[in-house]
């Protein structure tokens, strides 16, 4: 783990990471595949990179994202939607090609998603896999919306979220009644072939499950313990994430 004394000196040192990334494989004609993260955790690295974009001229013609989940079902409208977040927190200000933008369809007719699910892994290998990962966490230990009973190799599916998930969402939804009891999500297995992971979490709220993920033993309880078998992932946290490490 990486320990910050602010969630704003993380988030700029993660900002400059995928920054140079972008710019290395733009010098070389190459592309960079980003795997982006919702909720609050990545909302100030997604202010770094605009403000990379805005002072600095940082293009992101040549980058590739695919979110790791959505909502099922919901419009991309709706103001819980990961769409609608994306377009407001980054997509909106830069200058990526909205074609090479990816998000789990949270609209699909439920007997289209396991074809749409399998097209999802296969346009990620199209693209040579995903160069940087971005996390969040869950309070249930989740990545994505990988909950407890997900499997190392789970792929791109349509799961149902647990209830902690559901409470912890219903803020959001104005109520846990109004809160999907689904959601598409990136299998554990399609994070763990991403060759660079960066999980981010932030204050004492997450102490508890970043202490069982990073210290805990590796079990399907708790996905995030998946990522101890990454040779290539840093969780970055702030002090009080820390506090129980
Ligand atoms: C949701 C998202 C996760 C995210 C988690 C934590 O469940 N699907 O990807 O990591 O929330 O959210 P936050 O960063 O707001 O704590």
């Amino acid at each position: 783990a990486s320990i910050y004394e602010s969630s704003e000196k993380a988030s700029r040192y993660l900002a400059n990471e995928i920054a140079k990334l972008i710019k290395e494989n733009s010098d070389l004609g190459k592309h960079t595949v980003l795997g982006l993260a919702t909720g609050s955790s990545p909302t100030k690295v997604y202010e770094y990179l605009v403000a990379l974009h805005k002072d600095e001229g940082l293009s992101f013609k040549n980058v590739i994202t695919f979110n790791l989940d959505e909502y099922y079902p919901i419009h991309p409208e709706s103001l819980q939607s990961y769409v609608r977040f994306m377009n407001e927190h980054l997509f909106d200000h830069i200058d990526i090609d909205r074609k090479n933008i990816h998000i789990p369809d949270g609209t699909l007719p439920i007997d289209q998603i396991k074809q749409a699910c399998e097209a999802y892994e296969n346009l990620i290998q199209h693209y040579g896999g995903i160069d940087i990962q971005i996390l969040g966490i869950g309070r249930t230990g989740h990545v994505g919306f990988n909950e407890p009973g997900s499997s190392i190799s789970s792929k791109t599916r349509l799961i149902r979220l647990d209830k902690v998930t559901r409470l912890d969402a219903a803020s959001d939804f104005f109520g846990e009644e109004n809160v999907p009891a689904r959601a598409i999500t990136m299998g554990v297995g399609t994070i763990m072939a991403a060759k660079k992971i960066f999980l981010l979490a932030w204050g004492e709220g997450k102490a508890n499950i970043i202490n069982q993920s990073i210290e805990g033993e590796i079990t399907d309880f708790i996905p995030a313990t998946f990522l101890q078998k990454h040779n290539n992932c840093t969780f970055i946290i702030d002090e009080a994430a820390a506090s129980e490490l």
